[in-house]
């Protein structure tokens, strides 16, 4: 059984495997080809616009073409099982293009090369660079170091490194939406998660920069950001200690600060961002969105289980009822949000009584999307010392089989309601179906596609919908609202 989300934005979802980059009018007065190809979630899609730009200025231009690469990279995803299994197939892959070519150099980055670091030479010898999430300055040198015959490995984390001082190469040119990364690494500790393993301690990155790169991504024609973190909800930023907390007296700039400043780029740049932690989700944020139009009344708000025995043994930090309590504050504060989710069924000790209460959580609160998995044993985290994994495998795909249900369920329900409605949408492109056709996102995030008429990429329509399946609105254009600059 395969791990499916229902609903509309792959945010973190290993599953969003495999895409090639490329980096478009790159000055390349070296002639070299990097090739970058991403697993996982949207913080690895958005370091591998980092990596491009440092590379970039080591005279490397990207390309799709894996063939005329002198350079593979492989960002990496360590989150569950099977993306790394996906991971270890494609290496084979890459290994046999070697034999043909001895020059090439391939390289591994991101959670896996951090997770299992030199052994990838080691054991596998599937590869000649390893280079953690904190390492791509180091890159260039990297590659050299693999150009006099050896092989080369920098998996040291950081507790400041932010990139921020970056300017990522996007490598979709001409696109509508792009993710900007606001930390980096995890603090939390859940008992099931290997991130605070392979991404390192928590930092925030200097508000500034993220204001100057979400206005440079307006200048050049992009309408929406997403702001990225493993927990948004608790960045913090003090001038005197990149990040961390020293002096009490120094101004901090905190999430719904950030939100407001980087709402004040342009009231037609639409802000999103992923993921807020029930635990840190305050009420300042949600005023916040409230507040400001273009700060989309959409959250992602992982429940992960919606029993209060299991949550504690995951190590969350919150109960069911402090969940719900999160959900009514969200539904009182931004009338009509949309909320999304992700659940692990299966995780140790959960007992039918367990699985039965996600399911109730499930009928209370609606969520409109959800991103479901089984839950997968990671080396080295406090499940995996403390824990059994006891659920049997066909339990589990039982138990995934019926919340995915229950999803597809409710995400069909709520498309329903908008049944009728005009909802604003940020027009992305042309539907994967045809040319007549164009797609985007409306404000609560849902998918929606309708005949092109004169639409335009990167423009604001107002679309009348008048049907739906469950993972998309379909409509008519009634007004055009801005012209593209
Ligand atoms: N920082 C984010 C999510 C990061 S990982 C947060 O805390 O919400 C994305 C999702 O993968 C998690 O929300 C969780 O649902 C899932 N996940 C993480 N570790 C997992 C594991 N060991 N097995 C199955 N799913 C897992
Ligand atoms: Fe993992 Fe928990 Fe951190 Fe999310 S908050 S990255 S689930 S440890
Ligand atoms: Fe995967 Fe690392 Fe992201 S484990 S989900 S790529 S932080």
């Amino acid at each position: 059984m395969k791990e499916i989300e229902i609903g509309q934005h792959k945010m973190h979802d290993e599953s969003r495997q495999g895409e090639a980059l490329e980096l478009a009018n790159t000055i390349n007065p070296t002639g070299k080809k990097l090739y970058i190809e991403s697993y996982g979630c949207a913080m690895n899609f958005s370091d591998s616009e980092v990596v491009a730009s440092i590379l970039a200025k080591d005279g490397f231009s990207t390309t799709r073409n894996v063939d005329e690469a002198d350079v593979i990279l492989v960002n990496t995803c360590s989150i569950r099982d099977n993306a790394e299994a996906r991971v270890r197939k494609r290496l084979t892959d890459f290994k046999k293009q070697k034999k043909a070519n001895p020059n090439l150099t391939i390289g591994v980055l991101g959670c896996m090369a951090e997770r299992l670091k030199k052994s990838f030479l080691e054991d596998e010898k599937l590869v000649d660079i390893v280079a953690g999430p904190d390492s791509y300055r180091d890159l260039p040198n990297l590659i050299d170091v693999v150009g006099n015959g050896q092989k080369a490995v920098n998996v040291l984390l950081s507790r400041e490194e932010t990139y921020a001082d970056i300017s990522p190469v996007r490598l979709d040119q001409g696109g509508v939406s792009s993710f900007v990364s606001i930390m980096r690494g995890c603090d939390n500790m859940c008992s099931f998660c290997v991130v605070p393993f392979t991404r390192g301690r928590e930092r925030s990155r200097d508000p500034q920069t993220i204001f100057q790169e979400c206005k440079d991504l307006f200048d050049a024609g992009y309408r929406e950001v997403t702001l990225l973190g493993q927990n948004v909800n608790s960045y913090r930023w003090n001038l005197s200690s990149k990040g961390e907390i020293k002096d009490s007296n120094v101004p901090t700039t905190n999430f719904a600060q950030l939100l407001e400043l980087v709402a004040t780029v342009s009231p037609d740049l639409r802000i999103r961002f992923s993921t807020s932690h029930p635990k840190d989700m305050t009420d300042d944020v949600l005023e916040t969105i409230a507040n400001f139009e273009n700060l989309c009344p959409y959250v992602h708000l992982p429940v992960q289980s919606g029993s209060t025995s299991v949550l504690e043994r995951m190590n969350r930090g919150y109960s069911r009822e402090w969940y719900l309590d999160r959900v009514e504050a969200i539904r009182r504060i931004i009338p009509n949000s949309a909320i999304s989710t992700d659940i692990i069924i299966g995780f140790c000790g959960e007992t039918e009584e367990d699985h039965q209460e996600t399911l109730s959580l499930m009928d209370e609160v609606q969520f409109t999307f959800s991103y479901m998995y089984k839950y997968s044993e990671r080396p080295k985290t406090l499940a995996e010392r403390k824990y059994e994994d006891d659920v049997p495998e066909e339990v589990k795909s039982r138990r995934l089989v019926e919340i995915i249900d229950k999803q597809r369920a409710f995400s069909f329900e709520h498309n329903k309601t908008q049944v009728g409605l005009t909802v604003k949408v940020l027009v992305e492109g042309f539907s994967k179906k045809s040319k007549e056709e164009m797609c985007g996102r409306d404000e609560r995030n849902s998918f929606v596609v309708f005949p092109k008429e004169n639409a335009e990429k990167g423009t604001y329509v107002m679309v009348h919908i008048t049907d739906c399946t469950s993972s998309t609105l379909l409509g008519k254009i009634i007004e055009i609202c801005t012209p593209r600059i």
